[in-house]
């Protein structure tokens, strides 16, 4: 993975990044030790914690089960839950015998009525994700789920469940009251930076995905990352010129790419950036774009809009087999393309993308040489460690999030949560 920056109006000289790392690089050696004080959420800095052999073998054996005779696993969860396993199983899978799909993400009784009827005469496993089991979601989603597979199979049906969640939470005891399957849900990973163990590698070994390539991308990344000093280190060095963006005033960060497979990369990225730098009134604002749809649409705001954003490319450089454009007896204006392949052509809209965006505003330039699972490793780890170092230059905790709890006091008490607590604690 190469960076590069781009910045035809200099906001800041490569001296300044250069010395602004030198005067941070404390910053970097502290996260490469992984601080004390963030021991409880660090379990994802050393790959081979959650995500060495032992454990692959067991997520494989467990995955081996449901792949014997099922052929859709609904993934329970929300956030960081399930963003992980999405991000690469929707940009991966090539239509196997197993079909993956999403509950517990929304309170939608329309997308929970399509979803059930898409299980219909199938074979159907279940996998719950809650680190702790409060949130209303994956609660509801689990409890329909569950119902719709007891109605179905009987008694029996407790095979048929995955749980993944804390030691010693409700989902825990379930497990052990009805037999379901348990699985760690460590309790030093948060949501957002689960993606390399049971909670992002299950449901990705259940849909095919090679997790141990998953697992070798993100080590080698780690060990890149923690061993590399200073400027040469480019988890820093794209914390660093993030920072120094949002000195500048810029408060909006576009990550962009041609790739429309990674629709649900960016999905997880999103949520990795506003929930750990979002808080204290700062932070730069995460958003993405899929080009090229939308440089016909957000491509006008970018040229000549309110200069608030700067733009994060992923440039995936191998594209593997290519389809072509071939001559056609048709004159429809497009034979100065005969012979090109897509893969030419994206790169040429590419390259014509990040000049002129260039011109106006900085851009940086992630280089990945093919998209696998190799290289989700490696993404995942990158953004990961890249904000840990983000929410330290930026002087806020990138493990918590307390602003998410604000609208569930108001939602808890809408939908009469405490009353009913009390009642059934007989305090009324
Ligand atoms: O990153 C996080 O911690 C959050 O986005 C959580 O993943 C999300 O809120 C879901 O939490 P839980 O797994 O407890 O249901």
């Amino acid at each position: 993975m190469r960076l590069e920056f781009y910045d035809a109006e200099r906001r800041f000289t490569l001296c300044r990044l250069k010395q602004y790392m030198k005067q941070e690089a404390d910053i970097l050696t502290r996260a490469q030790a992984g601080e004390e004080r963030y021991s409880g959420n660090l379990g994802w800095l050393h790959v081979d914690e959650w995500a060495g052999e032992e454990k692959l073998r067991e997520i494989e054996t467990c995955a081996g089960r449901v792949r014997e005779d099922g052929e859709i696993l609904v993934v329970i969860g929300i956030g960081g839950s399930n963003q992980a396993a999405r991000a690469v199983v929707e940009a991966l899978s090539c239509g196997g015998p197993m079909k993956i799909l999403y509950a517990g993400n929304n309170v939608s009784s329309q997308y929970m009525k399509q979803l059930l009827k898409q299980l219909e005469g199938k074979s159907v496993y279940v996998n719950v994700i809650a680190k702790n089991f409060e949130t209303l979601e994956p609660g509801i989603g689990f409890r329909i789920l569950r119902q719709y597979l007891k109605e179905r199979n009987g008694t029996g049906y407790e095979r048929r469940v995955f749980a993944t969640g804390t030691r010693g939470s409700r989902l825990h005891e379930l497990c052990r009251i009805y037999g379901y399957t348990f699985l760690d849900f460590p309790e030093n990973i948060g949501g957002r930076y689960s993606g390399l163990c049971n909670v992002g590698l299950f449901p990705a070994a259940v849909a095919g995905m090679d997790i141990r390539a998953m697992a070798a991308g993100a080590g080698d990344m780690e060990r890149e990352l923690r061993n590399t000093k200073g400027e040469e280190n480019t988890a820093f060095q794209y914390a660093a010129i993030r920072s120094l963006l949002y000195q500048e005033g810029f408060r909006v960060e576009m990550l962009a790419s041609f790739e429309p497979r990674l629709q649900y990369f960016y999905g997880w990225w999103t949520q990795l950036f506003a929930e750990s730098e979002g808080k204290q009134g700062k932070g730069l604002y995460p958003t993405a774009v899929k080009y090229s749809e939308d440089l016909h649409s957000i491509g006008q705001f970018v040229q000549e809009g309110t200069p608030i954003l700067f733009e994060t490319f992923l440039d995936i450089e191998e594209q593997g087999d290519a389809v072509s454009v071939e001559a056609d007896e048709v004159e429809d204006g497009f034979d100065y393309l005969n012979g090109s392949s897509l893969a030419d052509i994206s790169r040429a809209a590419f390259e014509a993308t990040v000049k002129a965006h260039s011109e106006r505003l900085p851009c940086i330039r992630i280089r990945i040489d093919e998209l696998n699972e190799y290289s989700f490793g490696q993404l995942f780890y990158f953004f990961e460690f890249a904000c840990y170092l983000s929410g330290k230059l930026l002087g806020v905790n990138p493990f918590d999030q307390p602003g998410v709890e604000n609208y569930k006091g108001y939602m808890f008490e809408a939908l009469g949560k405490y009353k009913y607590r009390s009642e059934s604690n007989g305090e009324n």
